[in-house]
């Protein structure tokens, strides 16, 4: 028998073991594993064997993609299931994603074939839960976790929709290495894929993810599927984001959201009105922002706490920000601005586990920043938006009308807003604009 060390990590294999992965880095990520071989067929195919075909043969009028009867996941894969396509859809434990699968296979059996095969749960749980969850399509359940036995069915039954409840039970008889190990899990991936491209059917699979977030086992498997779907969001509440972080069919910008309830996953259609409830009006450090998720604006809102600190070096986190990003707007409120942020601690959270990545939402930031450390807190009904420069300037953003519409229709009055974009703005619309050029514009919003 024949092993190599795999990294866990990234699918890497060494023939020696290693205390840290010689290609992705990570620490105490190599084990062993035997290494599987596939038989291949010695005879060479003669020559004009391959049969390729002309693009302008093939016929896409058919319909390529079928509709998962839930709109914000929908949105997420670029509207709809792409036939032949394998999803891999990953998210912590009690996350929801055996409860939104099943969902799927419930809306998809009402008129085509669904099959679930399950390694995790027994029949009679799933039971349970469909019955729970008021699923009304017929839907097909397997306690299977041979892939060899799985792929034979698929291509015997050829159903419209697959589910692999989860990828680290699988395993494929020729490998000896435990299910859930890099072998087994890229094994069991390829072939899921190679069906699905063949039959033209399409697999979503589970995959379970580690404490840092990434899909447990080898890296590759994100590579070999077409779309990597992530449940994201504070567990201790009830809403979950799903995200995509790849998608071959459709923008990764696209973000849905969902409510868990005792019925199962409910799309959540207006993202805004969740993140904004019970927000406090009149407390010093909160901002409300608009960022562009894909093709919608979804407004949340940045707290930040300013504080003298107790130690030497003064201490900074960020939640739902990015951490350096934050460091250089402080720095730049510091030397462009004059507030006196060096010796004092500065907390930042966005609430509802949303993370706002985009340039746009620095002023929100940067207003929140000032609000606390003068403990003003910001006009009423406010929201900013707006990218911060190096020396201080405040540079138009894309889409400010589509921010501006949302913040609107949420009931907010004023906006703070670059000055290069305000002048697209119809003076007119029922939302007070106050132009930012630099950051010394911040006092403009603040009270008092
Ligand atoms: N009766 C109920 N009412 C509301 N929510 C429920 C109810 N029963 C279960 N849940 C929710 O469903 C979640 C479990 O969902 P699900 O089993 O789909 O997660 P999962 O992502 O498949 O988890 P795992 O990785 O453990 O398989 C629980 O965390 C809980 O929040
Ligand atoms: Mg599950
Ligand atoms: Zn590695």
């Amino acid at each position: 028998m024949k092993t190599a060390y795999f990294c866990k990590n990234c699918g890497e294999s060494t023939n020696k073991w290693f205390g840290r992965c010689p290609s992705c880095g990570e620490w105490n990520s190599l084990s062993e594993e035997e290494v599987f071989e596939k038989k291949r067929s010695s005879k060479k195919s003669p020559i004009g064997s391959i049969q390729s075909v002309s693009l302008d043969n093939i016929d896409v009028n058919e319909e390529h993609r079928i509709s998962t009867g839930i709109g914000e996941l929908d949105r997420v894969l670029g509207g709809g299931i792409v036939k032949g396509s394998a999803v891999l859809i990953g998210g912590e434990p009690g996350a929801g994603k055996s409860t939104l699968l099943l969902q799927v296979c419930g809306n998809v059996s009402k008129d085509k074939k669904a099959v679930y095969f399950t390694g995790e749960e027994s029949i009679v749980q799933i039971k349970m839960r469909a019955n729970r969850l008021g699923i009304e399509g017929d839907i097909e359940v397997a306690n299977e976790t041979d892939i060899e036995l799985i792929i034979e069915h698929i291509i015997k039954s050829k159903p419209s929709f697959v589910v692999i409840d989860s990828i680290q039970t699988m395993s494929h008889s020729q490998i000896s290495s435990s299910p859930g190990s890099v072998t087994q899990v890229r094994e069991c991936s390829s072939m899921l894929m190679y069906v699905a491209k063949q039959e033209n059917i399409p697999v979503f699979i589970v995959g379970h993810v580690n404490k840092d977030g990434a899909i447990a086992g080898p890296k590759v498997m994100e590579h070999i599927v077409d779309a990597v779907l992530y449940f994201e969001g504070d567990r201790y509440l009830s809403y979950r984001i799903l995200r995509s972080a790849k998608n071959r069919f459709g923008s990764t910008n696209e973000l849905g959201m969902f409510e868990m309830t005792s019925n199962g996953l409910i799309g959540v259609s207006n993202p805004s009105s969740v993140l904004l409830e019970g927000i406090a009006s009149d407390v010093p450090g909160s901002c409300v922002t608009s960022i562009i998720e894909g093709s919608r604006p979804i407004m949340a809102e940045i707290q930040s706490l300013v504080s003298k600190s107790a130690f030497a070096t003064p201490r900074r986190a960020a939640a739902g920000f990015d951490y350096n990003r934050a460091n250089l707007l402080i720095a730049v409120l510091e030397k462009r601005a004059g507030y006196h942020l060096s010796a004092l601690d500065v907390y930042i959270n966005v609430v509802g586990g949303i993370k706002m990545d985009e340039p746009a939402a620095d002023l929100a930031l940067a207003c929140s920043i000032v609000s606390s450390l003068l403990d003003k807190p910001l006009m009423d009904r406010s929201i900013a938006f707006g990218e911060i420069g190096l020396g201080g300037e405040i540079r138009p953003v894309r889409n400010a009308d589509m921010r501006i519409k949302e913040a609107i229709a949420m009931g907010y009055k004023k906006c703070f807003m670059p000055k290069a974009n305000s002048k697209k703005i119809d003076p007119k619309s029922e939302i007070e604009i106050i132009t930012a050029s630099d950051i010394s514009d911040i006092r403009k919003i603040l009270t008092r």
